[in-house]
């Protein structure tokens, strides 16, 4: 049985997390890997970053289960986790030795209640709202709540920070809002003699732009998997995509002219065509919008996708073109022998999206491939 596939460089994954490391000289990395390494497979991902002698300090993630993940994969870096503790959650931060953001009493509280390895203390990171207006305390009370949670002998706090709302965009002016927010915070803690652990701030845009953000620690993600955050950031970290999206042609109709093809009948043909079909659809993660707007590469040349992408398949006119049953079809990514290619920003700007999304976007159903 032959399947749709995304293939996974590694190489390329290493590539741009060493140039990330060259840029950002020697502060750490906490690399972010959640949503299964923006759809990488987070596995496979954090070994190849953890075979590097310059591997990422600490990791992040956005859930619980993430983490688990990991720990069950034997990553020893510490790991934090951005969304709040829950109740009932809190055992498991304390048994798999995990770090939780906390911004308000009740955290505190829920992590207190933990059954407890005995002998840890509950490694925190404080998270500070400085603009992004999504999670965290306001930066205005963040020195009360830290000062009080130093006292308590039950937590470490090992870290301290904050998130961009739009360190990717060509003014700054708002990302500096914030570091100066951010600033404020850290400047009446060491004022006041309480120790934050480790500041930090920096996601891709900043890593990119705002050296001055970079503090004790930077939170890359996007920027390890090949792909700027915006088109409007500077290229300063040289980068590959390390994801492709390849099928193959499972097989080839001729169709009469003024036919028309797939649900909807939204495309008609010109001519006698062949017609082939791909077995890859929206449940795959090919997004139903790029429906009659979408081109792959098939021996070094590109070819419209037509009609409405389906949930399993999708068709594409290839005219009189050569192409036999089995031939490689490039949904994303590029030709080598040519150079031609269809990026994740070509995808993006058919159907309004970012980078982010096609490449978490690309389903389960797909088998990552890593070579
Ligand atoms: C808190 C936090 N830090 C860092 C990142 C990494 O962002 P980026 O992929 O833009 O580098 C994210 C991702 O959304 C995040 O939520």
């Amino acid at each position: 049985m032959r399947l749709s596939y995304a293939l996974i460089d590694i190489s390329n994954l290493k590539y741009n997390f060493l140039n990330i490391r060259k840029k950002i000289n020697d502060v750490r990395i906490m690399a972010i890997v959640k949503a299964d390494a923006y759809g990488h497979g987070v596995i496979e991902v954090v070994k190849a970053l953890n075979s590097l002698p310059e591997k990422p300090e600490y990791f992040g993630v956005a859930i619980l289960e993430e983490a688990i993940e990991l720990r069950r994969n034997n990553v020893s870096q510490p790991i934090l986790i951005f969304n709040p503790v829950i109740e009932n959650d809190s055992d498991l931060f304390s048994k798999y030795d995990l770090i939780s953001s906390v911004f308000n009493e009740k955290h505190l509280t829920i992590l207190k209640k933990a059954n407890h390895v005995r002998g840890r203390k509950i490694k925190v990171h404080v998270k500070v709202d400085t603009g992004m207006h999504r999670l965290g305390i306001d930066y205005r009370d963040a020195f009360d709540f830290i000062k009080k949670l130093s006292r308590d002998k039950n937590f470490i706090i090992d870290g301290i920070y904050t998130h961009f709302a739009n360190s990717d965009e060509k003014n700054k002016s708002y990302a500096h809002l914030q570091l100066n927010r951010f600033n404020e915070v850290l400047s009446k803690l060491k004022a006041g003699g309480i120790n934050y652990g480790l500041a930090h701030a920096a996601n891709s845009g900043a890593i990119l732009d705002i050296p001055e953000s970079y503090f004790d620690m930077v939170r890359p993600g996007i920027l390890i998997f090949g792909y700027y955050p915006s088109e409007v950031t500077s290229e300063s970290i040289p980068l590959k995509p390390v994801m492709s999206l390849i099928s193959y042609i499972e097989s080839i109709k001729q169709i009469d002219k003024d036919e028309s093809i797939s649900y909807g009948r939204k495309y008609f043909t010109k001519r006698k065509t062949n017609i082939i079909s791909v077995p890859i659809g929206y449940a795959d993660g090919y997004n139903r919008g790029l429906s009659n707007k979408s081109k792959a590469i098939i021996n070094g040349k590109y070819f419209p996708q037509v009609g409405n992408v389906t949930m399993d398949r999708i068709m594409f006119d290839i005219v009189n073109e050569n192409c036999k049953i089995e031939d490689e079809v490039i949904l994303l990514g590029q030709e080598k022998s040519t150079n031609l290619q269809f990026s994740a920003w070509d995808w993006c700007k058919l159907v309004n999206a970012i980078p982010y999304e096609v490449l978490c976007g690309i389903s389960k159903r797909i088998p990552r491939i890593y070579r």
